[in-house]
């Protein structure tokens, strides 16, 4: 009986944590923060579509390990906005879309 209560805190916990990182990853999640101008807080008038509208100049970067790093600074150096955490469902719905545009 304890076995199974405790099976279930357990259950439970790992639901809760993955409806908070992997809940809403999806493709067009992805596209749509992708084309987002306030996209992370970012102040100027520029989204990820403005200097990489169709993949232009992410050909390398789908097969790249730190693929949110290199997220992250386009966030912070050309657009003004905050970094995001790469293990929420924005970023790895952004890096979906990203992998996508290499096709
Ligand atoms: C103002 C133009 C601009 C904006 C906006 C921009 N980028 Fe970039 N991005 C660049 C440039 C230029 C580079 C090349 C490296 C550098 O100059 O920093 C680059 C490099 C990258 C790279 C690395 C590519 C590689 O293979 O090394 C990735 C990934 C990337 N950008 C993704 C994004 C994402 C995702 C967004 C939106 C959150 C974004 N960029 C917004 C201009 C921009």
């Amino acid at each position: 009986m304890r076995k199974q209560i405790w099976l279930a805190a357990v259950l439970a916990i790992f639901l809760a944590v993955g409806t908070v990182y992997a809940g809403k990853i999806s493709m067009e999640l992805g596209r749509d923060l992708f084309n987002d101008p306030e996209l992370a807080g970012s102040t100027n008038e520029s989204s990820c579509n403005s200097c990489h509208a169709g993949g232009k100049g992410l050909e390398n970067a789908a097969a790249n390990k730190k693929l949110s790093k290199l997220v992250n600074r386009c966030l912070v150096d050309k657009m003004a906005g905050e970094k995001m955490d790469g293990r929420k469902a924005s970023m790895r719905s952004l890096k979906m879309y990203i992998k996508s545009l290499q096709n």
